[in-house]
């Protein structure tokens, strides 16, 4: 299936070979690192008892919203019910996410309306998109909140969720910040997060897939590991003719 929402540097081009990157042996704890929109959770497919999916992001109204999508499903969509697609409560609903005093599932629900209703799903500048708004997506909530049952979802920085979940048959999916391309996000990664990354996974018990954008830093970062390169076209770039982009797989495997 799809994620529910879009997301800078989502991996919803990408998921099939990244899937594909999989290993053949039992894998117990799947752990999104980096969980953003989780476009690969969403397409694996869902292994019930047999194995524990964790989805971990430090940006807390994703978090948020996630956890409200599972736990209060319905509520969220009768949030929603009452929006209007419109540029005011666009510029409202930012005010109040930063301003405070809103419940979590008002909070989640504003919080899906801004992505949805945003330019490059970036919450920032409203831009509606002609296709699908926010009325259309409701009843594909109750989809997304079958997945996530047994998802457990973790609001932690990648360090601290890399050691708890670290085990023989854990295999980590890491989807970091694009190397000079952090300060998209808004939430604070620094190179120094990248290095510290690598140390996290250095010395790892179980098996890591890490994605990152094509650049000779991290090739001499990941000197060593199986490294892969995939092409993909850049969705945000103008023109007929969309470029194609450069991203690698690192392995430990
Ligand atoms: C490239 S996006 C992940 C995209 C995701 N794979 C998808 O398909 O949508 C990177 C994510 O890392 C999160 N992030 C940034 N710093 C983090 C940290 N220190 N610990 C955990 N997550 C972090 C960001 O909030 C962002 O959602």
């Amino acid at each position: 299936m799809d994620s529910f929402i879009g997301w800078l540097g989502g991996k919803k081009l990408l998921r099939d070979k990244i899937l594909g990157e999989f290993p053949q042996e039992e894998v117990k704890k799947y752990v999104e690192v980096f969980g953003g929109a989780a476009w690969v959770l969403f397409r694996k497919i869902c292994p019930g008892s047999k194995c524990l999916e964790v989805y971990n992001d430090i940006n807390s109204d994703l978090v948020n919203l996630f956890r409200c999508v599972k736990c209060h499903c319905s509520e969220v969509q009768k949030e929603l019910s009452f929006m209007l697609n419109s540029r005011e409560q666009f510029a409202d609903y930012r005010a109040q996410m930063a301003g405070g005093g809103l419940t979590d599932i008002q909070r989640a629900a504003r919080f899906f309306f801004l992505i949805k209703e945003s330019f490059g799903s970036k919450y920032k500048y409203f831009a509606s998109s002609g296709g699908k708004n926010v009325v259309d997506i409701i009843p594909y909530l109750t989809e997304v909140q079958q997945r996530l049952k047994r998802v457990v979802i973790e609001h932690k920085d990648f360090t601290d969720i890399i050691r708890l979940y670290d085990s023989s048959t854990t295999l980590f999916y890491c989807d970091p910040p694009y190397y000079g391309a952090e300060r998209e996000y808004n939430v604070s990664f620094t190179i120094h997060d990248h290095m510290l990354l690598r140390d996290s996974l250095k010395d790892l018990t179980g098996r890591f897939i890490l994605s990152y954008n094509d650049n000779s830093t991290i090739r001499q970062m990941y000197e060593g590991y199986n490294i892969t390169t995939i092409s993909r076209s850049n969705n945000l770039s103008k023109g007929v003719r969309k470029n194609a982009y450069q991203e690698i797989i690192i392995k430990n495997f």
